[in-house]
């Protein structure tokens, strides 16, 4: 059986720097890639960062199905490549935030040098014709680098985030460098249309190549695009949240809570989210339904992420204040409108309360898909299931069509959405619940990687023949 190479920046642990214990990683892409299961053998490749001089061997295991090895890198040159452009240039430019973009050559440089170093570990493994599947926006160089490297290789490549219009993406002072990296790819997919259209209008506005959404032609090979939605592990989160240690949870909570409807929030911080945003949602609820006061709660989980970069650090601030602000407004002696924690919680504890929320509240200002959104309806009862309010900004929105959909801007909209989520019979949840677990359980993460996998062996590169050219 052919064996697939999975490469990204992240690996689905990482070693504590300072304790060496090893950690389960967070976030969509080890979520998904972590959630295929189909028996064929899989070697995951990401990056290491140490300090210079560490002598330890590269991290290497098996978390489920997939066997991982780390990439060693020093930590001074992961920083310029990890937060100096993939998170201060591309995410930020890539959601739409270009007021927050800080380009500068130095960490450019970087970015290029970590790209190359994984080309080389990837091209010293991968044995003649394999399939390598490359992730995310801190690797746009490696598709090119990897094929100048190894040209027999089929190499694909997926993009986890939004890929923006092309009127922003040309704002990039590095968009020839970063289209003609991903150009190297045999197959290049998105989450959703938009965004392959989106690309296409970059293909051509940048490069001069013209494309019909299915291929484009670039240095005399066709490259196949498409639209791959990514999936979760649907079964095994629908099984687990019914297991023993969940439902013990489960049980606990509802004695605290009792009384209380649940809207629930479960994010990393990071500014996409639209935390902000949500609680001046909540804010509104509360303040133009005052008979809610008292009996409404947003539980919201702000995972911590990219702790060191100056515009995490104000976000935090910003959301404690304004979680300090409502419950100073609305709070009483016995009731805290907004329940906050800045922490991850363990999975169990997730699950139950996945099944406890009568809401899960989802307002992205821009999301590559959200995928708290497909773990929440995998997790729900069916008899009495709770509604997910979803942005109309996620990738998730398109392709789950029965939620309630907002646009997270419209803060008095919102509101109302919220309180029809809250007034719903279990009729009506139960009508818009069963096609959206129906959907996941007949598209997991299996299907959406054996979708992208199966394009990739049928695609690869076919050189144009020269009377077209
Ligand atoms: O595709 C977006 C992504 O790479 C996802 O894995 C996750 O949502 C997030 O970014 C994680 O970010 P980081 O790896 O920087 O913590």
């Amino acid at each position: 059986m052919k064996r697939w190479l999975m490469i990204s920046n992240r690996l689905p642990v990482s070693k504590d720097a300072s304790t060496g214990e090893i950690k389960l990683s967070s976030g969509g892409l080890v979520s998904a890639l972590g959630g295929i299961r189909n028996g064929i053998p899989k070697l995951w490749i990401g990056l290491e960062p140490r300090e210079a001089g560490d002598p330890s061997p590269a991290l290497t295991g098996k978390e489920g199905e997939i066997e991982y090895r780390g990439v060693p890198v020093d930590v001074g040159l992961y920083d310029r490549y990890y937060n100096g452009i993939s998170n201060d240039v591309l995410w930020p430019l890539f959601h739409y935030e270009g007021g927050l973009v800080h380009f500068n050559g130095e960490d450019w440089d970087a970015y290029v040098r970590v790209n190359e170093l994984l080309a080389d570990a990837i091209a010293a493994e991968a044995r003649d014709d394999e399939s390598v599947w490359i992730h995310d926006f801190h690797l746009f160089l490696l598709p090119a680098m990897l094929r100048k490297r190894k040209p027999s290789l089929h190499i694909g490549f997926f993009l986890h985030i939004p890929f923006p219009s092309s009127e922003i993406f040309r704002q990039l002072p590095v968009r020839e460098e970063i289209l003609q990296g991903i150009m190297g790819a045999d197959l290049i997919g998105f989450h959703d249309y938009s965004y392959l259209r989106h690309f296409c209008n970059a293909l051509h506005a940048v490069l001069g190549v013209g494309s019909d959404m299915l291929s484009a032609e670039y240095e005399g090979r066709r490259i196949t695009l498409g639209a791959f939605p990514v999936s979760i592990d649907t079964k095994s989160f629908h099984n687990r949240s019914r297991e023993p240690a969940v439902e013990k949870i489960l049980r606990r909570y509802r004695q605290s809570f009792r009384g209380l409807k649940l809207i629930l929030g479960i994010d990393r911080l990071d500014y996409i989210k639209g935390l902000r945003l949500k609680l001046q949602s909540f804010r509104e609820l509360l303040a133009r339904n005052p008979e809610l006061v008292g009996e409404v709660q947003l539980l919201q989980i702000a995972v911590p992420t990219r702790q060191d970069v100056p515009v995490y650090i104000q976000l935090k601030e910003e959301v404690e204040r304004l979680v300090g602000e409502i419950n100073g407004r609305f709070g009483r002696a016995d009731y805290a409108p907004v329940l906050y924690i800045y922490n991850s919680i363990p999975f169990e504890e997730l699950l139950a309360l996945y099944r406890l929320a009568d809401c899960l509240l989802v307002s992205s200002r821009r999301d590559g898909m959200n995928l708290v959104a497909l773990e929440f309806i995998a997790a729900q009862s069916p008899t009495k299931p709770g509604v997910v309010v979803l942005s109309e900004f996620t990738g998730a929105s398109a392709t789950l069509s029965h939620a309630l959909t907002i646009n997270p801007w419209d803060v008095e909209k919102t509101s109302e959405v919220l309180k029809k989520a809250l007034s719903l019979s279990d009729a009506e949840r139960r009508e818009m619940h069963q096609p959206m677990l129906k959907y996941l359980m007949q598209y997991d993460a299996t299907d959406w990687a054996a979708s992208f996998m199966k394009s990739l062996e049928k695609t690869r590169t076919v050189p144009i023949p020269e009377r077209l050219m």
